[in-house]
């Protein structure tokens, strides 16, 4: 019998070091191992995805691959009882897109513990408007209310906010009543923040303002910050006493060259948020406010569409911090 296929990108070191996307057809019989087969309808641009395409160290090792960090679709054959044909599923996160062939095609073939069934209040559409960017938003926010930082309590720092994360966390945030401070490189996009809830948009260069001292002006209460290196550290010294800041990111810097004062003299909490291998149950929690409570009113607005096609010229955006709000990928139309 002849088997399915189906379009999907493959990267491909061409020659050491070089790194080649091409649309090509592939068969579902050759998809990794796995109890669940699902028929991708969306998935999604994330900063890691650009990595993985390009052959960037960290992400993925073995080339050819098809990366995709996030799908979103309907199941197609499941071999155990998690789920049954027809289902509507979204997977974000664990091995997918990295070292497993992910979203990047028309299906995948993954462990049925990646999935989780579509919450109610999200389409399939918007789930991956969402997203891992739009999840580690999330959960970054819900590390903050469980550490204590309450709406009311004062300023939330978000930096890299046009970005996929930051754009989903300021929306967030200023739905679920805090007063958020946007700190970004684009001047141009102040409106696209404040139209997202932003109350106040900042220059990222004034966050590190002083910056050279040992501890800085009490600023925030909260911060999600997604780009490291000197950013959070100037986020962290300028934490007001008992907060909290979390760091997902390295779009800045991996490092990060901070005194212990802000710690010991301020009290405050450093949390770090990884949302591939994220437990089931904060997954489902965080997911379930995603679809209500926190559902950002204009999610809509923070997201460019592309097919598989058109997917380059948002991979270079991002690879160059050019990047605003989200990237959705069309697998229905690729
Ligand atoms: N830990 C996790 O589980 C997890 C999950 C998702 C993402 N992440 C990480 O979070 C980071 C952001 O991901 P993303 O998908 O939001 O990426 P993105 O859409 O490319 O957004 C990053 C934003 O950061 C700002 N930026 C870029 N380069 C910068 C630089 N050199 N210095 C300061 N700011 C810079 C830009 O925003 P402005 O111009 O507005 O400043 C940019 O739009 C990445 O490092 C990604 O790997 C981690």
């Amino acid at each position: 019998m002849q088997t399915q296929t189906f379009s999907a990108m493959i990267v491909e070191e061409s020659e050491p070091r070089k790194f080649i996307r091409e649309i090509r057809s592939r068969g579902i019989d050759d998809l990794p191992a796995g109890d669940l087969l699902v028929k991708v309808h969306y998935s999604s641009l994330n900063y890691k995805d650009a990595l993985s395409a390009t052959g960037r160290p960290g992400v993925t090792r073995h080339y050819p691959h098809t990366p995709g960090i996030d799908a979103a679709g309907v199941v197609v054959e499941c071999a155990g009882k998690a789920f049954a044909p027809g289902d509507n599923v979204i997977v974000t996160g664990y091995d997918l897109g990295m070292e497993t062939d992910g979203g990047y095609g028309q299906f995948i073939r993954i462990p049925s513990e990646w999935a989780l069934p579509l919450p109610a209040g999200l389409s399939l559409r918007e789930s991956m408007i969402l997203g891992t960017a739009g999840f580690t938003a999330g959960l970054s926010v819900w590390k903050l209310l469980q550490n204590g930082v309450q709406p009311g309590d004062g300023d939330v720092l978000v930096t890299g906010a046009t970005g996929g994360v930051g754009s989903i966390a300021v929306a967030i945030l200023a739905r679920a009543g805090y007063r958020v401070v946007a700190a970004t490189g684009k001047a141009a996009e102040s409106e696209f923040l404040h139209a997202l809830g932003a109350a106040e948009v900042i220059d990222r260069e004034s966050v590190l303002a002083g910056a050279e001292r040992p501890m800085m002006k009490e600023r925030w209460t909260g911060v999600v910050d997604v780009v490291g290196g000197e950013m959070l550290a100037a986020a962290i010294k300028s934490t007001r006493y008992g907060g909290t800041v979390t760091c997902c990111g390295l779009v800045g810097s991996a490092d990060l060259a901070v005194n212990v004062f802000p710690f010991i003299l301020r009290g405050v909490s450093l949390l770090g948020i990884d949302s591939a291998q994220c437990p089931r149950r904060s997954r489902e929690a965080v997911w379930e406010k995603l679809a209500g409570e926190w559902k950002p009113a204009a999610l809509e607005a923070t997201a460019s569409e592309c097919t598989l096609h058109s997917l380059e010229e948002h991979i270079q955006k991002m690879l160059s911090g050019g990047a605003r709000g989200r990237t959705l990928v069309n697998l229905l139309e690729s």
